[in-house]
């Protein structure tokens, strides 16, 4: 993927792309507080620090994935559509590659064949109550190998099941489906979007919310995105966020 290709497909959108960065989202945020407007994009096509959810690393080889953040400035009433924007952007452009049985894990994994294609962190930016405003990464898995990786049963590439895919043709799906989506971001068809394409609705689930565990089965979602979880007693509980794991221990 090199910057005249790019540029090419990019047109007048405000783009930044890196060989090598620490994070892209770290990039972005640099580049949100020196006054990026909505929908720029960094790219890089390797993180030596990428950044997962939770505190966790991200990393993929060179040419293997497709990984940007967007700069966004959403209502700070609407922040919390961040990820779910994300999700649903992506899910679509890898349909859009013909892709399918593609969904999400709550609250913002892709899932492809129910494994992990793409990771998002969606980061929202505050100086004291004033929201600055918002960075959406994202990090598809095209051609990452993770074979004799700890991630070799709950990963997938998205080359597996489509063959070769153009990078830059990713991109150029994403950035549409991002765009469409981005403005009617408190929309309820955002919302429904997110919400039908949780595929883990109806499974026993764990979810590590800071010093507990909270077992159920995974009931649904609230309007403002956190998970139902039936817990053995009956009860409903809703989980703002946390770390799920499937299979309920
Ligand atoms: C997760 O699943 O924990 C989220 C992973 C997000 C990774 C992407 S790659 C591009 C962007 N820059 C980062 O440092 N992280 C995100």
């Amino acid at each position: 993927m090199t910057a005249a290709r790019l540029q090419a497909a990019l047109g007048e959108r405000a783009f930044r792309y890196y060989d090598q960065v620490g994070s892209t989202n770290d990039l972005a945020h640099d580049w949100l507080l020196a006054g990026a407007q909505s929908g720029g994009v960094i790219i890089a096509d390797e993180q030596v620090s990428g950044r997962g959810r939770m505190g966790r690393g991200w990393y993929a080889p060179p040419g293997t994935a497709l990984m940007l953040s967007m700069v966004l400035h959403p209502g700070s009433d609407v922040v919390g559509r961040v990820n779910l924007l994300g999700g649903v952007a992506v899910c679509e452009a890898l349909e859009a590659l013909g892709a399918r049985d593609v969904g999400l894990k709550w609250p913002n994994d892709v899932w492809l064949q129910r494994r992990k294609v793409c990771g998002v962190l969606a980061e929202a930016h505050w100086q004291a109550d004033r929201l600055i405003g918002a960075i959406l990464g994202m990090g598809i898995n095209v051609r990452v190998d993770f074979a004799g990786t700890p991630f070799a049963d709950t990963a997938i590439s998205l080359e597996t099941v489509t063959g070769p895919v153009d990078r830059l043709t990713l991109l150029t799906h994403l950035l549409a489906r991002l765009d469409h989506w981005r403005a009617p971001l408190a929309s309820d068809a955002l919302f429904e979007a997110w919400r039908a394409r949780l595929q883990m609705i109806g499974d026993p689930v764990a979810i590590k919310v800071l010093h507990e565990t909270i077992s159920g089965i995974a009931a649904g979602v609230t309007p403002d995105g956190a998970l139902l979880v039936r817990q053995s007693d009956g009860s409903l509980r809703a989980v703002a966020a946390g770390d799920l794991a499937l299979g309920g221990h």
